[in-house]
């Protein structure tokens, strides 16, 4: 059977997709692989070993550290969006797990030769280390079952620019490169995530529902999420709400079904004066040429919010 690899850039809604994984029982994980993005790879690193911890996992699933940059520009981070800890600045006990010495790009490349086909990757940051994995080994896309990655804006705006979403404008030649490489991708963008809201009435209710072994589970969620609600209060004058970026494509992995597709060509702009980082979808009616992705482009997000709640 399938085992998964999730990829993030331990933020907010990467803690709390992470979690979801963790106690669905529906990810068998094989490993959770770090990336630059929201914050430096190292406090993403760290973050995900306190969130295994916290989830009762300590010890029980590797961590693979990856790129501390993208594969061609300078680097940026989120602090702004997710704290300066990258978890909404609530304290985790730390763990006394340690990453493993592997890199993320080779514990890819390893985990799918080992795996014989039956690897998917869950990819919630910015796409560095599948690019790299790529590199390392051009037959990875026969060997991937298939790639879910949280990233790009194809009929709504983008989130840095009007039309780049962070994921993929944090490193655009390495989601061009994973795009055209054949391997079999649904991509969760925007046009998905902004439409799928967790609102502060959820996390009272989930305080009320969630089992006894997951209180402390719910109370950082409630906690880390108030940070989130406040940039998104600041950002796009949502109130006490924001968007399950990531905890949706998580769902989406787990739950076939919650969120329909339309299949696609799309191409990443890595050269452009306004346009750098926007996902450009070939939406005209004729044959596509080259491999098409699957692309999220309609969501029950009720039903989305009730099941990110119910795994709790
Ligand atoms: C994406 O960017 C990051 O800030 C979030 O964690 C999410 O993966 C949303 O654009
Ligand atoms: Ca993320």
């Amino acid at each position: 059977h399938s085992k998964m690899i999730i990829d993030a850039d331990t933020g907010i809604d990467d803690a709390l997709a992470i979690l979801a994984a963790l106690k669905s029982g529906k990810a068998d994980l094989a490993g959770i692989t770090t990336v630059f993005g929201n914050i430096p790879v190292e406090m993403a690193t760290d973050n995900t070993l306190r969130l295994l911890k916290l989830a009762g996992f300590e010890n029980a699933i590797p961590v693979s550290q990856g790129a501390s940059r993208p594969l061609a520009r300078g680097v940026e981070f989120a602090t702004h969006v997710h704290g300066k800890n990258g978890i909404g600045d609530v304290e985790l006990p730390a763990s006394s797990q340690a990453a493993v010495e592997e890199p993320a790009d080779d514990f890819i490349v390893r985990t799918a030769d080992e795996l014989g086909g039956e690897l998917v990757i869950v990819s919630l940051g910015r796409l560095t280390n599948v690019a790299q994995a790529l590199r390392k080994d051009p037959s990875l896309p026969s060997k991937v079952k298939h790639l879910y990655i949280m990233g790009g804006a194809v009929r709504v705006p983008g989130n840095v620019t009007q039309v780049a979403e962070a994921n993929i404008w944090g490193d655009p030649e390495a989601a061009e490169a994973v795009m055209q490489s054949g391997m079999a991708i649904t991509l969760i963008g925007l046009d998905v995530t902004m439409r799928t809201l967790l609102h502060q009435s959820d996390l009272d209710r989930l305080q009320r529902t969630c089992k006894p072994e997951n209180r402390a589970v719910a109370d950082f969620i409630n906690r880390s999420m108030q940070y989130y609600f406040e940039f998104y209060r600041q950002s796009n004058g949502f109130e006490a709400c924001a968007p399950l970026h990531d905890p949706l494509t998580v769902l989406a992995a787990i739950e076939p079904g919650l969120v329909a597709m339309e299949s696609m060509r799309l191409s990443v702009e890595c050269e452009g004066r306004h346009c750098i980082g926007m996902t450009v979808a070939d939406l005209r009616n004729r044959p596509a040429v080259g491999q098409p992705v699957q692309v999220g482009v309609e969501v029950d997000a009720e039903r989305a919010v009730n099941a990110l709640m119910a795994i709790f």
